[in-house]
């Protein structure tokens, strides 16, 4: 099992609809996958078209099992929604003896291939359980003045929990909003490459048709595959960028 943490402490950045994204990718590829909603937005379900539902309250805070609280959304694709009482899971978390490591402890052990949490905006308990669970973050970003010290703050976070001995097996950058068209975006791609290299995924278009597709609960594969947020920019018979390059990419990672 390979657990991927989407985390940004700035909202609206993008890792929501990249974690539904890519767990709808991974599923029809074929992987078994389990998203896990930790923030207390609950819009995990929403971009389904589900309800909002209190599933890692259920699974915290009353012991039911993962079986118990998971919600199918396609084959080899399972839920565990979110909804405000999540926000009493960190008051229940902060009580507890292990509190750091609640979320590993239920996670580790089920049959999932891959488990993809998507993370709240803040720093709390939770956010720590998350990032303390995770086998690589990825790290979903706008190309703004302030991009880059967003990401810094991060890694900071993954720093000190490195040093209380926790491994992670690597983390990436992922530009989201990505506007060819906006000079303050490509110098901004250009620094953020110059700063972390390699750890740079290919960029996600700025694209109408994502916020579409989540006001359907549908995924951008069932709604729009051809869009650009899905397909990147085409040049000639090139892509460049897009979420299916980089489904192959976590591919890769997950096939190590
Ligand atoms: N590449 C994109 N192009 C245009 N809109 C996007 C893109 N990615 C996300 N959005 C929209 O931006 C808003 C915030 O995205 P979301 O994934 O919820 O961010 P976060 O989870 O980081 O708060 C949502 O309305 C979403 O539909
Ligand atoms: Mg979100």
């Amino acid at each position: 099992m390979i657990i991927f943490a989407f985390a940004n402490q700035k909202g609206g950045v993008g890792k929501t609809t990249t974690a539904v994204t890519l767990g709808d990718g991974l599923a029809r590829r074929g992987k078994r996958t389990l998203l896990v909603d930790l923030d207390p937005q609950g819009h995990l379900a929403l971009s389904f078209g589900l309800e909002k539902s209190p599933g890692l309250y259920r699974l915290i805070c009353l012991d039911e099992t993962l079986p118990e609280v998971v919600q199918s959304v396609r084959p080899n694709l399972d839920l565990v929604a979110g909804d405000k009482l999540t926000e009493k899971v960190k008051r229940q978390i902060t009580l507890s003896d292990f509190r750091e490591t609640i979320l590993i402890d239920l996670l580790r052990g089920s049959d999932y291939e891959v488990v993809l949490l998507d993370m709240a905006p803040s720093l709390d308990v939770l956010h720590i359980n998350g990032l303390i669970a995770a086998d690589w973050v990825v790290i979903p970003t706008r190309l703004d003045a302030l991009a880059v010290d967003g990401v810094k703050e991060i890694l900071t976070t993954m720093a000190e929990i490195s040093r209380n001995g926790h491994r992670y097996r690597g983390y990436s950058i992922l530009p989201t909003f990505f506007d060819r068209t906006t000079r303050e975006t490509l110098l901004q791609f250009e620094e953020i490459t110059r700063v972390f290299g390699a750890s740079v995924w290919p960029p996600i278009p700025q694209d109408t048709r994502v916020r579409e597709t989540a006001a359907y609960g549908k995924t951008l594969w069932d709604y729009s595959p051809e869009s650009s947020s899905i397909q990147g920019f085409i040049e000639g018979r090139q892509h460049l960028g897009g979420y299916h390059q980089v489904l192959e990419k976590m591919i890769e990672v997950i096939n190590g």
